[in-house]
């Protein structure tokens, strides 16, 4: 699992001009379903009113040790115990000080030091902070005891210089929570995920493709990620970033995506195809612009390689799992390409309809097992989905490993 739903995160917030980022993370954590209770130190409430935090968290913000109301309604201590995870973001040098040398004199420090959980720091602060020897060293200190960090960026800072320093993104601060947070049943597997549209050229200027955005095959890369794989994820031209920390070769036709693909098998242990394939591709490429004449044009096509049925002659122990989009007799379909591709698990998807499928956010599929049982799941955005897919492969991988 990889869902930060119900999950609960204490989120510390210290003080530096980059704590109204933060104010962001929460209503990107709320979003995902995760309870989130905030605690800011007295500087961080020189920057931000608490009155944000709380509106956009739902939740009371503590704000100091010895006030009695709020010690009355969540003490420092059950804080500490019900944390899931423990954020500090932004971090200040004073924050990772203060840990590294085991002074807990305030409440989020003495909520750090009470807590068992896992401690994420996001730091942010003016470059030569950041580069300061005595910084660099309590870093150090606290990685050694298992402290998390996602790193500042480069950029401009509050103080006017460019520089290593400013907060993380919002977005990778969140991809680390939830890395945090997930079942690592995927460790030590090796995964290869392919993705998006393929791309065949016409002449120089026009090619023939397909709507897929790319969007499940990355949902499904990144979900691998946060489950402990380490993932290759080959994709055809999209507009999304490659999730942190995968492989990725951006490719272009079939032809580049079946020797990428062919290039890693090799060393993979489980194939997750949901690549869009070109089936056809015009025999011939004009090398210059088809110039528009008075008449028709009829282009001639020839097959291209199928990659997956490719690897299902030689696939030997590994899993393999297909992607079927049909608009019609949906499970005849698919099974028939999961016994003809030699497939452990074929995820058949409707694409009949407008609102799912290609281009958009969610999928409807029924996902089919190679010994013909079935999961028919309702419509769901693709991380669920991938995270759905990803427990049907684990429960291939155990059995396997039981042979
Ligand atoms: O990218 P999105 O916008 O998120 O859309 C997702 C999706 C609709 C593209 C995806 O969920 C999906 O259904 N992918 C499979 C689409 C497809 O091409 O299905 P198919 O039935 O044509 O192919 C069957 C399987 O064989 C697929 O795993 C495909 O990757 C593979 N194949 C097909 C042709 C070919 N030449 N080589 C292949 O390996």
């Amino acid at each position: 699992m990889s869902s930060l739903k119900g999950r609960e995160i204490v989120l510390g917030v210290t003080g530096c001009i980059a704590a109204y980022k933060s104010a962001e993370l929460v209503r990107h954590l709320v979003k995902q379903g995760a309870c989130v209770h905030v605690v800011m130190t007295d500087s961080a409430r020189e920057f931000v009113a608490p009155l944000t935090f709380q509106t956009l968290s739902g939740s009371p913000v503590t704000t100091g040790l010895f006030k009695l109301y709020e010690e009355k309604e969540i003490g420092h201590i059950s804080l500490a115990r019900r944390a899931d995870v423990i954020v500090v973001a932004p971090a200040t040098a004073n924050i990772i000080g203060k840990v590294a040398g085991g002074i807990a004199d305030d409440i989020l420090s003495t909520v750090i030091m009470a807590s068992m959980s896992p401690v994420l720091f996001a730091p942010a602060m003016n470059e030569s902070m950041w580069k300061n020897p005595i910084l660099q060293k309590n870093l150090k200190i606290l990685k050694n005891l298992s402290y998390n960090f996602v790193n500042p960026g480069w950029g401009d800072l509050a103080c006017g210089a460019q520089g290593e320093g400013r907060l993380a993104e919002a977005d990778d601060i969140l991809d680390e929570i939830t890395c945090m947070l997930s079942t690592k049943d995927f460790e030590q597997k090796r995964a290869l995920v392919t993705a998006g549209p393929t791309c065949e050229s016409i002449d120089p200027v026009r090619y023939i493709s397909n709507p897929s955005s790319g969007k499940m095959g990355f949902s499904i890369a990144r979900a691998l990620i946060y489950r402990g794989a380490d993932v290759t994820l080959v994709s055809g031209p999209t507009a999304l970033s490659p999730p942190r920390n995968v492989k990725f070769v951006p490719v272009r036709t079939a032809e580049e995506m079946a020797l990428a693909v062919e290039d890693e098998f090799g060393q993979t242990d489980i194939v997750i195809k949901a690549a869009a394939v070109a089936d056809y591709r015009p025999a011939n490429t004009a090398l210059q612009k088809i110039k528009k004449e008075n008449k028709g044009l009829v282009l001639e096509m020839e097959k291209t390689r199928d990659i997956l049925a490719a690897l299902g002659e030689k696939k030997a122990g590994r899993i393999l799992v297909g992607f079927a989009a049909e608009t019609q007799d949906l499970f005849s379909n698919a099974l028939v390409k999961l016994k003809k591709k030699n497939l452990d698990m074929i995820v058949a998807n409707d694409v009949s309809r407008n609102d799912t499928g290609f281009g958009t956010d969610i999928n409807k599929v029924e996902i089919i097992m190679a010994d013909g049982s079935v999961e028919d799941l309702p419509a769901m955005g693709k991380d669920e989905l991938a995270d759905r897919i990803l427990d049907k492969i684990a429960q291939i991988v155990k059995k396997s490993e039981l042979k």
